[in-house]
């Protein structure tokens, strides 16, 4: 699979954790940086992968930063992203059954190594179940071009 993984300062140890172990996995990973230890600003790292996510050179998409939240919410705000912050197993495979999340983004302040490798590996093996769930991440794709806050 192709995927997208990019942090900030912040998140660049686990980054490098998790590109290490997509590349063990045979995936393709385009790593759209930061790549040193200079701050610099999760926005820009969520924005990058996001957009190669909903232009669809990568089908899905890793960021993470400190929390993993201000790199979601960056992501969230490319078309077509659902971006989910996760902290263990249940949450990522949650994520992508019940979210269809094309982007997972984790904390590299609040997660390990391992765990987070486990929430990466239960995140790339779940299946989205569609069914009662479509209609909701429809009404969330509505959602983009909204300027009313929904009605
Ligand atoms: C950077 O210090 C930190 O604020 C960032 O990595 C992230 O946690 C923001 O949500």
């Amino acid at each position: 699979m192709r995927i997208a993984i990019g942090s900030d300062h912040a998140g660049l140890p686990l980054k490098k954790e998790l590109v290490e172990f997509l590349q063990e996995g045979g995936h393709q990973v385009d790593d759209v940086g930061t790549t040193g230890s200079e701050s610099v600003d999760y926005p820009d790292f969520g924005a990058a992968v996001g957009r190669a996510v909903s232009a669809g050179d990568s089908e899905l998409g890793v960021a993470v930063c400190g929390t993993g939240i201000g790199i979601s919410i960056a992501a969230n705000k490319v078309d077509g992203v659902r971006a989910a912050v996760v902290h263990d197993v249940t949450s990522a495979r949650l994520a992508k059954q019940h979210n269809d999340a094309n982007v997972v983004c984790m904390g590299a302040r609040l997660v390990g190594p391992e765990v987070a490798r486990e929430a990466l590996h239960a995140f790339l093996d779940a299946k989205w179940e569609a069914g009662r769930h479509g209609r909701r991440v429809d009404k969330i794709t509505a959602l983009e071009h909204d300027q009313q806050g929904g009605s």
